[in-house]
């Protein structure tokens, strides 16, 4: 009886390791996703004041793109024969996105996305280098998200410059 299974590419046995190791790269992307629309959330919903408005539109609109890139990790860690994990696997480590003191404080909303971006924007370039020539197509999605997490880190260290420049920050 012939198996359907693949004879070559990242599907085939013979790179059953190569592909175990890519599926705990991607779960630990989906839980960074996953923390960082708990974090959007929170944040787009605390900050109070004039000034904070434009971080929170701009986060209401990121906590959609970030669940997209959770479901995305999700459907790849599936297609790779793993299986996505469930609520009690989750450990936090935004540290840094917890509600600030006072909730004026914008700057530590700021400071602590750029810091929730960059730490994606490490372990997706991490990905994208464990992948390269064995999964190209794990490789090829996980880039178009790093293009997205630029974007984000960008736009807040644009907010961030605004507030240094007026010596907030
Ligand atoms: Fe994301
Ligand atoms: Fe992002």
């Amino acid at each position: 009886m012939s198996q359907a299974t693949a004879t070559s590419g990242i599907l085939a046995d013979e790179n059953r390791d190569k592909r175990e190791q890519i599926i705990e790269l991607l779960k630990k992307a989906y839980w960074m996703e996953i923390e960082t629309v708990m974090s959007y959330l929170a944040n787009s919903v605390n900050p109070d004041g004039v000034r904070a408005q434009e971080i929170i539109e701009s986060l209401k609109k990121d906590i959609q793109e970030e669940l997209g890139h959770a479901q995305q990790f999700g459907e790849r860690i599936k297609e790779l024969y793993g299986v996505v994990p469930g609520s009690l696997d989750f450990a936090a480590e935004q540290d840094y996105l917890q509600p600030p003191e006072h909730q004026t404080d914008i700057v530590h909303v700021i400071r602590g996305v750029i810091a929730a971006e960059t730490g994606a924007i490490e372990h997706y370039t991490r990905i994208i280098e464990e992948t390269d020539d064995v999964d190209p197509v794990t490789q090829d999605m996980v880039i178009a998200i790093l293009h997205d997490e630029q974007g984000h880190k960008r736009l807040f260290e644009g907010f961030l410059r605004e507030y240094e420049a007026e010596g907030l920050a």
